[in-house]
């Protein structure tokens, strides 16, 4: 009988730099908690990879950190800071969570969609920006706000988010 054939070891996705900022997080928890560093390590296995997750990465991840795939896909799957498609090259989130909605975050959802000629969750002909719909990002006492790649915006009006983005193109 032939022997049962091991799936090959997904690690070597995830680049030299990646493991090295990973080990940084891992090294914050104790050795038997080192799980507790998913949510980093599948943030810098996204930005390795231009912006969003493929389900093979996400398995590398679940191997460095042993972790069941299953569970890590989870995570990957439930916080609307990774995407599991290919997405554009700014990413443009604003948070429509309750203090962002009390202060306008619908004004200045529409008028991104308007602009970019996009729905939440789509990029840009051309696949300049994709423009996110996102829970609370911790910044509530700006409301309305919006993080474009890892910059935050805070007080929006449709003319501030005009300037931002004026300066992007
Ligand atoms: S509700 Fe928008 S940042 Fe908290």
């Amino acid at each position: 009988m032939m022997p049962r054939s091991q799936s090959a070891s997904k690690i070597g996705l995830l680049s030299e730099r990646s493991r090295t900022e990973i080990d940084r997080w891992i090294a914050k928890y104790p050795p038997e908690r080192k799980q507790s560093a998913v949510m980093a390590a599948l943030r810098i296995a996204q930005e390795q990879n231009g912006g969003w997750l493929p389900v093979d990465l996400i398995e590398a991840v679940a191997e460095y950190l042993e972790m069941p795939a299953i569970a890590v896909h989870e995570v990957a799957t439930f916080y609307t800071m990774y995407d599991l498609k290919p997405v554009g090259r700014h990413k443009v989130c604003v948070c429509t969570n309750i203090a962002c909605q009390l202060n306008g975050s619908d004004r200045i959802m529409n008028h991104l969609q308007k602009r970019l000629g996009v729905k939440p969750g789509e990029t840009s002909v051309g696949g300049k920006f994709t423009l996110k719909e996102v829970e609370c990002l911790g910044a509530c006492g700006g409301a309305p706000m919006m993080m474009l790649d890892r910059t935050y915006h805070e007080n929006l009006t449709p003319e501030k988010v005009d300037e931002i983005l004026n300066k992007l193109e």
